[in-house]
């Protein structure tokens, strides 16, 4: 077993999808793995140069890779099945590579209709966190009971064991942590390192954790979180900040290093890819939370100095487009 791990460093929404796939392109691994949240979750990949967005089912798809949705997940299976039925007419065999974890636990109709009323977090209102409620309360419905899941259901721990070469696909991001983010505005699994773990993982199986972040910051919910300054309007039209799973504008902020160094730290992460460069390219502003620059030479030799080898950070990965990252390019891809 050897493991890799993409994880977003911010609260969502920082183009893990694209670091996924970008991935999968080497065609080394054998199991492509979500290790948390459910169709909270949305991830936007451009695959043949089509746009689509996934929920609960891993990139692996994409690639003709088995694709498991790991015990720590909660699995809607109505929404499921619509996600196999629109991967599959866009030509991709979703039914073929996908795989679910036995433990894994159930959304019931009844967890979307409690999550559909919550007006306090501003939650995607599907059914996330009355399912995880349930299953700490030891009430919840497993994959395992549902016999239309039959067909996919695996023992993860069995199916990941042995010659294994497996990408973790983290959902939400680390600030949404339930014991890290700004409680009680936070989702309902963990988003780390530790929550890969978890779904069957040998620890000293890691290779690499590949933390994912933004230019710049956003949230979607109701915590308040973007300052007042035009400049944030401009950033949410340039880099059209609408959440893929509800269609909710996301508030905006500068990044903030000090998260972002705590992320890195707490989750062993040793590449670190950061998207989006070509949002603030538009509307030329340089900045984090407590510092400014000049232009976009002095932004990424910041984040270069502060994030780069001092926090044991292989590569830092610069990123302008929705395609790709550039792992050749030294310009890009500075050591
Ligand atoms: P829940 O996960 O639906 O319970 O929502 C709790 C909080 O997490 C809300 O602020 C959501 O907007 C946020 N959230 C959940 N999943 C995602 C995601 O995939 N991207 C961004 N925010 C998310
Ligand atoms: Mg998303």
């Amino acid at each position: 077993m050897i493991t890799d791990i993409v994880i977003g460093l911010q609260h969502g929404d920082e183009g893990k999808g694209k670091v996924t796939h970008h991935l999968l392109k080497s065609g080394e691994y054998t199991h492509c793995v979500r290790f948390n949240g459910g169709c909270n979750a949305g991830h936007t990949i451009y695959h043949d140069g089509v746009r689509l967005v996934t929920h609960h089912i891993p990139a692996g798809v994409f690639f003709g890779v088995t694709s498991v949705i790991g015990n720590g997940c909660v699995i809607d299976p109505v929404k499921l099945f619509e996600e196999i039925n629109y991967l599959e007419a866009h030509g991709i065999s979703a039914r073929e590579h996908l795989k679910i974890a036995r433990n894994a636990h159930i959304i019931t109709a009844f967890h979307k209709d409690e999550d559909g009323k919550d007006t306090e977090i501003g939650t995607t209102r599907t059914g996330n966190g009355p399912a995880y409620r349930d299953k700490y309360n030891r009430s919840g419905v497993r994959a395992g009971d549902i016999p239309e899941l039959e067909p996919f259901l695996v023992d993860i721990y069995q199916e990941l064991s042995g010659d294994t070469v497996i990408l973790m696909e983290g959902a939400q991001g680390f600030w949404l942590d339930p014991d890290w983010g700004d409680y009680p505005y936070v989702t309902s699994s963990h988003t780390g390192t530790a929550a890969a773990i978890q779904n069957g993982i040998n620890p000293r199986s890691i290779r690499n954790v590949w933390g994912v972040i933004k230019a710049y910051e956003t949230y979607v919910g109701k915590r308040g979180f973007q300052p007042s300054d035009p400049v944030f309007d401009q950033i949410q039209h340039a880099g059209s900040e609408f959440g893929a799973t509800t269609g909710r504008v996301r508030q905006c902020n500068w990044i903030s290093m000090r998260h972002i160094k705590q992320a890195i730290d707490m989750n062993g992460v040793n590449n670190l890819v950061v998207n989006k460069l070509d949002v603030l390219r538009e509307v030329e502003a340089w900045k984090t939370t407590d510092n400014h620059f000049q232009d976009e030479v002095g932004f990424r030799a910041y984040l270069q100095n502060e994030l780069g080898n001092s926090m044991g950070i292989q590569k830092i990965y610069f990123s302008d487009n929705p395609y790709n990252f550039d792992e050749e390019n030294p310009l890009t891809a500075a050591a």
